[in-house]
């Protein structure tokens, strides 16, 4: 059995689409539901729209991707039309990714999105290629954690994710945000890193660096859930970096995650990507002699998987 509750949400099945991945129309997010997919975030949305950096803004590498798409995005006003339609299309929750650069932005995109009726938020304290946003919130606990509390007190009880990054201190950020009622965590974004074009002789990116994903992050994101898990045995978390088969989305669940983000696995694999991870589960599960994927959360922990 793959069905999971998530901090209140009800899952058919722990695979999320992870925030920034495929656009943001709900044509599309219908194809991510079709795909199998249990969860869809959105990209990250901020109050107003950005048109995000020029171009070069994606790289491909060899161990992954690297981008600075600048979190372009049409502004949640505009955006909340193509929220009314998803609520409308999809069955499966939709998760809001929100972002800003202050706490008057955050409230303001949460506080429309619960008039659009959206299942859960995600607060993109870790975009790691944008100043005064994302990661360089995160990194500044006081004004993240006025941030989770002005966001708790707009959501009507929706559940609230924090997307972490693996740059600073996220225990630390953590265990703050769990005093101020957060109901999981997202983890990991993606990490700085730079790509060089040797004839060019320059930066590839041009934003100079981006955001590093793909299979090469995957130990980081595991060691970040595994932290996590070890610390805030109770706190849901959702396993995002470098998940491209059902091996590595059982990696994910083993380290402690609950469900699992599908990111750039999209961009080699494709959408099929969610049915070829589903079977894997499944099999595992029936060859292991596993009733539910939820016994398989954080077994990789020595005491959970021996309690005496
Ligand atoms: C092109 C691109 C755009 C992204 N945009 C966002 C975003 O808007 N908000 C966010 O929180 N994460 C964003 N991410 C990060 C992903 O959600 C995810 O955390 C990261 O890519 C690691 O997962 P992966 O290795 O499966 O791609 C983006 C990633 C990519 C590749």
């Amino acid at each position: 059995m793959l069905q999971i509750e998530l901090a209140g949400l009800k899952l058919r099945n722990p695979l999320i689409l992870a925030s920034g991945i495929l656009g943001n129309s709900a044509s599309l997010a219908l194809r991510i539901e079709e795909a199998g997919a249990g969860a869809y975030t959105t990209k990250t949305i901020t109050k107003d729209a950005r048109p995000g950096y020029r171009n070069p803004s994606f790289v491909k590498l060899e161990t992954g991707y690297l981008n600075a798409v600048g979190l372009a995005n049409p502004g949640i006003d505009y955006f909340s039309e193509e929220l009314d339609l998803m609520k409308k299309l999809l069955k499966i929750p939709v998760i809001l990714s929100v972002g800003g650069k202050d706490l008057e932005e955050y409230e303001y995109v949460v506080k429309v999105g619960v008039e659009h009726g959206v299942d859960a938020f995600e607060l993109n304290l870790s975009c790691p290629h944008v100043e005064k946003m994302g990661a360089e919130l995160g990194e500044d606990l006081e004004a993240a954690i006025n941030i989770i509390r002005r966001v708790k007190a707009v959501a009507h009880g929706r559940p609230i994710f924090l997307k972490l990054s693996a740059h600073y201190n996220y225990l630390k950020l953590a265990e703050e945000a769990v005093r101020a009622g957060i109901s999981g965590f997202t983890a990991i974004n993606t990490l700085r890193g730079l790509a060089i074009d040797i004839y060019a002789r320059t930066p590839i990116l041009s934003n100079i660096y981006g955001g590093y994903s793909g299979p090469g992050i995957k130990p980081i994101a595991l060691k970040v859930v595994y932290d996590l898990y070890e610390r805030f045995r109770n706190v849901p978390i959702i396993g995002v970096g470098g998940v491209d088969s059902w091996v590595s989305a059982l990696e994910m669940i083993l380290a402690g995650a609950s469900a699992v983000g599908i990111g750039s696995a999209i961009a080699t694999k494709d959408l099929e990507v969610f049915r070829e991870i589903i079977e894997g589960l499944r099999r595992y599960l029936e060859t292991e002699g596993f009733r539910s994927i939820v016994e398989l959360v954080g077994l990789a922990h020595e005491e959970v998987s021996n309690p005496y």
